[in-house]
């Protein structure tokens, strides 16, 4: 064992602030004593500023239609193999519900990108059918609704706020401008993307983000600044995982892949480098983890993640949204997810929250220190914003620390 590089680590993690060579350690770091020493930390900060939690979102795929043409992924526009479904309104509204009476108090919606008028309007339909839907005493507004559906016009993001989401994820893939490009084709920008996460904060959504993880060509370095790239933007939610192949896509053959085992710590301690730079935001541990270690995700939430977005997503559409190979669970109905991860929770030492939106303790603390004047409740009268605050309503929401 190395022991100057253990000192190294330990003193970092009881650095009150972490800086980026503090970071790159981290994600430097081999020595298990040291991969331990920084996931109890992590897990511990999460405890401390998030509870011990798992808030569960149920993920419906609607569609893999697509007009981006991102090189990585298994549903990229040019990808002339892949089958292409939309799920019907009926479909999409009864695995909503589904997820209501389960107990799982919100839901993804996630598709390929499309920005034509028929996508926005019918997700529009579909967002207002789902929160009639899914009213009940436990969830007075219904489900908590997160969109991840890529880049839009502004007046699209507002009409889909309007509507009742009050989430959006949408993933940088990485900070690196360079690398960025390297993994899509022109007309897909950095900016726009950024642009775009920047809209969607300034309309009133919670904004998650993320990037792949041992991308081919990836370094520590641009990793660490992942890290710093989510403070900065004062994100309240991160969805990573690693990067994996698939077999249609459009990546560059020649370009070097690190082993699965590697990928899959260097995700481990990104989680945590987010969980001890970023304390109290909503990390999902992803499905990409459990793509490439059974226990993946279980693995995730002990690295300081603490959302996990069961496939709820009906079964005969599932095995056509692959965005990379080897997704899991493509076999399990929805209940079958449910009492599968149940238990996986309760391996690891945590418990669900059942019934609730399951906000980020981050999001909370960001709207009640800084509520735009126009996103106020009214102190006296009914005069109602412009657009509703539906995040405002849930500013403190009583299961951030049950
Ligand atoms: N490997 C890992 N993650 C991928 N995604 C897409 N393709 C891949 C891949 N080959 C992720 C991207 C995207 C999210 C929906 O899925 O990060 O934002």
């Amino acid at each position: 064992m190395n022991t100057a590089e253990t000192g190294t680590i330990a003193a970092i993690l009881r650095k009150p602030v972490l800086l980026k060579q503090d970071l790159v350690a981290i994600l430097a770091a081999t020595d298990p004593a040291d991969i331990e020493r920084i996931r109890a930390a992590a897990e511990s900060t999460l405890l401390e500023h998030c509870g011990p939690t798992v808030r569960l979102r149920g993920l419906i795929e609607f569609s893999n239609l697509c007009v981006s043409d991102c090189l990585y992924c298994g549903i990229r526009k040019n990808n002339r193999e892949v089958e292409r479904y939309t799920l019907s309104d009926e479909d999409i509204v009864e695995s909503a519900r589904w997820c209501a009476t389960t107990g799982y108090g919100s839901v993804v919606l996630q598709s390929g990108e499309r920005r034509d008028r028929r996508f926005i309007d019918s997700l529009v339909r579909n967002i207002h059918a789902i929160k009639d839907a899914t009213r009940s005493e436990k969830l007075p507004d219904g489900v908590g609704i997160t969109l991840c559906v890529g880049e839009l016009a502004r007046a699209d993001y507002e009409r889909l706020y309007q509507a009742g989401a009050h989430r959006y994820l949408l993933r940088m893939e990485t900070s690196s401008r360079e690398l960025f490009a390297a993994l899509h084709p022109p007309a897909q920008s950095y900016d726009s993307r950024l642009a775009c996460l920047h809209m969607l904060k300034d309309i009133g959504f919670q904004i998650g983000t993320g990037v792949m993880i041992g991308i081919p060509g990836q370094t520590i370095e641009q990793l660490a600044d992942d890290l710093l790239f989510f403070r900065d933007l004062d994100i309240d939610m991160i969805g990573m995982g690693p990067y994996i192949p698939h077999a249609q896509a459009a990546m560059p053959p020649d370009a070097p892949l690190l082993d699965v085992a590697t990928r899959m710590d260097l995700a481990f301690k990104m989680i945590a480098g987010a969980r001890l730079l970023l304390r109290n935001v909503n990390i999902a541990a992803t499905t990409a983890l459990q793509a490439l270690d059974p226990v993946g995700r279980e693995k995730g939430l002990r690295f300081g993640a603490n959302v996990i977005m069961p496939q709820v997503t009906p079964l005969h559409v599932r095995q056509m949204y692959t965005l990379y190979d080897g997704k899991p669970c493509l076999g399990d109905t929805a209940s079958q997810c449910a009492s599968c991860l149940e238990q996986r929770i309760h391996s690891v030492g945590r418990r669900i929250l059942h019934d609730g939106w399951g906000d980020s303790a981050h999001y909370a603390r960001r709207h009640a220190m800084n509520v735009p004047a126009a996103m106020q409740p009214p102190a006296i009268g009914p005069a109602q914003p412009a657009i509703p605050s539906h995040g405002a309503r849930r500013v403190i929401p009583l299961q951030l620390k049950p």
